[in-house]
């Protein structure tokens, strides 16, 4: 059995109760929303919809009491962020954001820059945090129209101090949208009490839902002066030619994904009734445990706070192993049972960062990101112990000048990451300066390669040997 170890891109396994419940409403629910109002299946569409919205509301700190009114529900948190940003942000109007982010805010905010908005990065230090301070400074030096920042980075598990954060915008009159993808169902939040313009939020991490739900919590205020990005039919104010004014419709045209409301629903009252302390309290222990494994692994490099400090950091794990491209080795875990995410993360400005702090001699690229399971019994049977041998024998055989990696009897095929090849050289030269290759070829061993940039700043090849 693998083990999934990719929880901060998607949680898996979720509750039983969520697909339960998805399935119950395709097979005996089914009605659209507000499409209908007469039979008893559209009034139980209405409903779920409702008490979906509501517990939203509870769980994230809805604004007016916690009212379902304030809650619109989206594709995913990119989404919901797109919504916002642009909805809000004009030509003219400046945008502060860190570092960290993710390109769900990254990349709408590019976008808006090239239409006229000034755009500031503020540098996060080298644990993946930003200073409250420097936000006051930023803010004191010059005005801005909003701050947009993520609760939590994806990569290093970084959780900024939003309590400072929004006591900074508040006493500034700086509007706060939060990206809180990774720390919704994990961290307490409240956007009413923080006084947030937005909170945006995905259903499928933290949150334990399926995939294709998000949304918004909304200031009431701020929801007024945004421009939905869609319009069309929200099966209310038909006679009506122009988009409603009210909420939740401003911003839900179009049918909504019903059956992921329904799993999304399921799978607030399964963390309503474990509690959002006790499900952060069980991941921590794993990440504890995750984390002295990891530090006991020769040749790892660890980004990010190097402690499981509650509250200061969840338990998303970036590394980097010297002398191996995360993604091979990212093959050879996963052919070892351990799935986990190599690549950029969908954050190149953090990553980049780490790039820059290791004196641009990473091998390759990056991150494995290694969040234990946040739901399941399963969790605690993962192997802390677990030593990938591939960095080892790499680095030994990188001293030794040669290519050569340990082939387990039973393989068929492998993939060599190969690095400082001079861009251009083709794979048969490739072959003949690295004399450690010859070795493995001799032993019945053909090469079917495949020379190409990765995304490392440096050249570099894969070589695909099979057994003949
Ligand atoms: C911090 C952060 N923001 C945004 C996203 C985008 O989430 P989604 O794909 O659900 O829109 C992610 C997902 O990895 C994330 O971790």
């Amino acid at each position: 059995m693998s083990i999934y170890f990719n929880n901060a891109a998607t949680t898996w396994p979720k509750p039983d109760c969520v697909a339960r419940a998805m399935s119950d409403f395709l097979g005996s629910g089914g009605a659209n929303l507000g499409r209908g109002t007469a039979s008893a299946r559209d009034l139980g569409t209405m409903d779920l919809v409702l008490e979906c919205r509501e517990r939203v509301a509870r769980l994230l700190g809805g604004y007016e009491n916690a009212s379902p009114v304030y809650v619109t529900f989206t594709a995913n948190v990119t989404e919901s962020l797109n919504i916002v940003l642009k909805g809000f942000l004009k030509p003219g109007m400046r945008a502060v954001t860190t570092s960290m982010e993710h390109n769900a805010v990254t990349r709408p905010l590019r976008h808006l820059e090239k239409n006229g908005v000034e755009l500031k990065i503020l540098p996060c230090d080298r644990q993946g945090y930003l200073d409250p301070e420097k936000l006051a400074a930023a803010l004191d030096a010059k005005k801005a129209d909003l701050v947009v920042l993520s609760h939590c980075s994806n990569v290093c598990g970084s959780v900024q101090d939003l309590e400072a954060f929004a006591a900074v915008c508040r006493e500034r009159s700086v509007r706060l949208v939060v990206d809180t993808a990774q720390t919704a169902g994990l961290i307490p939040l409240n956007a009413a009490a923080l006084g947030l313009a937005a909170l945006c939020f995905t259903g499928h991490k933290g949150l334990m839902g399926p995939q294709g739900m998000g949304g918004i919590v909304w200031q009431p205020e701020f929801a007024r002066l945004c421009e939905p990005l869609v319009e069309g039919g929200t099966g209310s104010f038909s006679h009506v030619e122009t988009q409603p004014e009210a909420m939740p419709d401003r911003f839900e045209s179009g049918t909504g994904n019903l059956p992921g409301i329904a799993g999304l629903n399921a799978a607030l009252k399964w963390i309503e009734e474990r509690g959002v302390d006790a499900i952060r309290a069980h991941e921590n222990e794993l990440g504890s445990r995750f984390l002295a494994g990891l530090k006991k692994l020769d040749g790892l490099i660890l980004y990010g706070l190097p402690e499981m400090v509650d509250k200061k950091r969840l338990s998303v794990f970036a590394v980097n192993f010297e002398g191996v491209d995360n993604g091979i080795l990212a093959a050879e875990l996963s052919s070892r049972g351990l799935e986990t995410r190599p690549g950029l993360q969908c954050s190149p400005w953090g990553i980049g960062r780490w790039a820059v702090f290791h004196r641009g001699r990473c091998a390759s690229v990056w991150a494995v990101s290694t969040p234990p399971l946040r739901s399941t019994k399963r969790c605690r049977s993962w192997p802390i112990h677990w030593r990938p041998y591939a960095p080892q024998s790499c680095r030994r055989n990188e001293r030794a000048g040669k290519l050569i990696v340990p082939i387990p009897a039973d393989t068929v095929c492998r993939d060599f990451f190969v690095r400082n090849v001079p861009r251009g050289t083709s794979a048969t030269n490739v072959f003949r300066r690295r004399s450690g290759f010859g070795q493995v070829f001799c032993r019945n061993f053909c090469a079917v390669y495949t020379p190409f940039l990765l995304y490392s700043p440096h050249p570099c090849a894969i070589i695909r040997l099979r057994i003949k």
